[in-house]
């Protein structure tokens, strides 16, 4: 636990002070209370601890680091820390390296009040977040194929934790091209983002089509093992809870795409992504020619032989009740091991692949661009 901490202290030493000095406190307390030297103001937080993740086994090194700091940040945001606010930006705070002992105080405090309320989030299965900044992974390759044709289409997403993705078409956007053309739209949370590649003309030409896309859009579904509902209060503050404090510009975008999700009619299905392809296959979704499925940085959680179940469920949905209507599925994943990357895709962080019906029961897969997790810039292939 002790490396774990000092680990993620280093990896915030750079974009963020604040957790940086956390982390290390926290080191400092776990060292003291492994050495049979606990604060007395910290027993209590330790027994708590010791209840939440009893019998629990975290294959992650940053799983309890990023734990702690999340149902820390969880009782600020929710006014129960008031120690800690003058130190959090997302309170109305600031922190820089000089108040590391005024901050310690403020956490030894915190824990020592706030330990029960914490339990809650530090006994949360998963660490689960929801990147705003994704949405052109799957716009743009979609927007090129549907450019032609533009049927009314059921959109599903796949991992889909609170659901922003699904309304990704409906933010803001400045998109440049590689010879300084631009394509905009006005909304928040806004994205600015540049296209480069092969493929970047056409890729850049395919968004003016981006509202007439979420207008031909009848139903939009999500499916996570567990979906977060933005209208619950609670719920809500799990996905701000994991936004650093320090990160005022992710935080805005969060809560601003959680007001246009609110606005927008979606359908969640819980549990495993496989099993709600199973059962969304046998809905006809009769008003749209055309279904689409993605999926951004959530097959990368399933196992060779599970990701293998997931692809033969879908090829199974797009060549049965469904095989009369234009089908494809989007992933912006990590590369797999198992890929067999033309050379173009090697080396990347992130792979846009797509996939359709290759006619005979199974799928076909064009790898269209690359970027990173937390996207910028986008090459499309
Ligand atoms: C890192 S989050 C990404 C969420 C969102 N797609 C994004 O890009 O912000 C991964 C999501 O996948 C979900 N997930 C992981 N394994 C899953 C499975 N087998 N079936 C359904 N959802 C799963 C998690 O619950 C979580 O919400």
């Amino acid at each position: 636990m002790i490396d774990d901490l000092r680990l993620q202290a280093k990896y915030c030493q750079d974009t963020s002070p604040l957790y940086a000095a956390l982390y290390e406190h926290l080191a400092g307390y776990w060292l003291d209370h492994n050495a049979g030297q606990t604060d007395p103001a910290l027993a209590a937080f330790f027994d708590t601890v010791e209840r939440c993740w009893q019998g629990r086994i975290f294959t992650a090194w940053f799983e309890r680091p990023l734990l702690l700091a999340g149902a820390l940040h969880e009782q600020a945001l929710s006014g129960r820390a008031s120690a800690l606010a003058p130190f959090y930006s997302s309170c109305g705070g600031s922190f820089d390296a000089s108040q590391g002992e005024a901050f310690g105080a403020a956490l030894k405090a915190t824990l020592a009040e706030c330990h029960q309320d914490m339990a809650g989030f530090l006994s949360q299965s998963s660490i689960q977040t929801n990147e705003t900044s994704r949405g052109l992974s799957w716009l743009l390759p979609v927007l090129s194929g549907w450019q032609e044709t533009r049927p009314a289409v059921t959109l599903i997403e796949l991992g889909c934790s609170a659901g922003l993705g699904l309304v990704a078409d409906h933010y803001g956007y400045r998109v440049e091209g590689l010879a300084g053309q631009v394509w905009a739209q006005q909304g928040r949370p806004h994205f600015d983002m540049a296209l480069c590649g092969a493929g970047a003309e056409a890729a850049l030409a395919s968004l003016s089509h981006v509202q007439a896309f979420g207008g031909a859009t009848k139903t939009r579904i999500g499916c996570d093992l567990r979906p977060l509902n933005g209208a619950d209060e609670q719920q809500g503050r799990i996905l701000e809870a994991l936004i650093w404090p320090d990160n005022a510009p992710r935080l805005a975008r969060l809560r601003d795409a959680m007001k246009i999700k609110r606005a927008i009619p979606l359908r969640f299905e819980a549990g495993d992504m496989v099993d709600c392809i199973d059962r969304l296959a046998t809905e006809r979704f009769a008003d749209t020619p055309m279904v689409c499925l993605f999926n951004t940085v959530a097959t990368c959680y399933l196992d060779d032989d599970h990701y293998a179940r997931l692809r033969a469920a879908i090829a199974n949905a797009f060549s049965g009740l469904w095989a009369d209507k234009d089908c494809l599925w989007v992933e912006f994943e990590m590369p797999r091991i198992s890929d067999d990357l033309p050379d173009y895709a090697q080396g990347q962080e992130q792979l846009i692949k797509v996939h359709r019906p290759d006619g005979k029961g199974g799928l076909q897969t064009r790898y269209f661009g690359a970027a990173t997790a937390h996207p910028k810039e986008v090459e499309i292939f």
